[in-house]
């Protein structure tokens, strides 16, 4: 069934030259971009966005992190979108991650792991909320949509 998932180019990502790359593998997989934007995530909508691991050690340097220059926020959309992505982006610790994934192609410190995306369809929904407003998020045919699945 068709999701939308959110995933986010963690401020390394961008400091580092990856956009395209990153974005070109989600593109080639077969989903739609359904939502984009840069921004500079503040204090409030960092501790939001990380509101589960609150009281936790690295609670405080992830929001810090996140902070510390500009974000890519996307929301993207296609079948089973929210568990594909995570299998795309690979474990949260890079040293753990499939050499063929986003983490464990070009992250090598948990600290520093290039990407966040929603780990349920209820994480998604809140998060595109808390990234986006609803007239941000596009609903469009795009073609070749009926070569993907049955
Ligand atoms: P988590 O939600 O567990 O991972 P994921 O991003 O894969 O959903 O953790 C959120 C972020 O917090 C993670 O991407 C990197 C950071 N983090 C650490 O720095 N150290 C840790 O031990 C953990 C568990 C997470
Ligand atoms: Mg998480």
């Amino acid at each position: 069934m068709s999701e939308r998932t959110f995933l986010l180019l963690k401020p390394d990502a961008i400091q580092r030259g990856l956009i395209g790359e990153i974005i070109s593998r989600f593109e080639k997989k077969g989903l739609k971009l359904a939502g984009l934007k840069l921004l500079s995530v503040s204090r409030e909508l960092a501790e939001e966005h990380y509101a589960e691991h609150k009281g936790k050690g690295f609670f405080e340097p992830t929001v810090s992190y996140i902070m510390s220059a500009p974000v890519v926020a996307m929301v993207w959309e296609g079948p089973e979108a929210v568990a594909l992505c995570r299998t795309m982006m690979g474990a949260t610790n890079p040293k753990n991650a499939d050499p063929g994934s986003i983490r464990g192609s070009y992250a090598v410190d948990i600290s520093r792991n290039i990407i966040h995306g929603s780990d349920s369809v209820e994480s998604a929904v809140r998060e595109i909320a808390l990234y986006f407003k609803s007239e941000e998020i596009l609903d469009y045919a795009k073609a070749g949509e009926e070569w993907l699945s049955e």
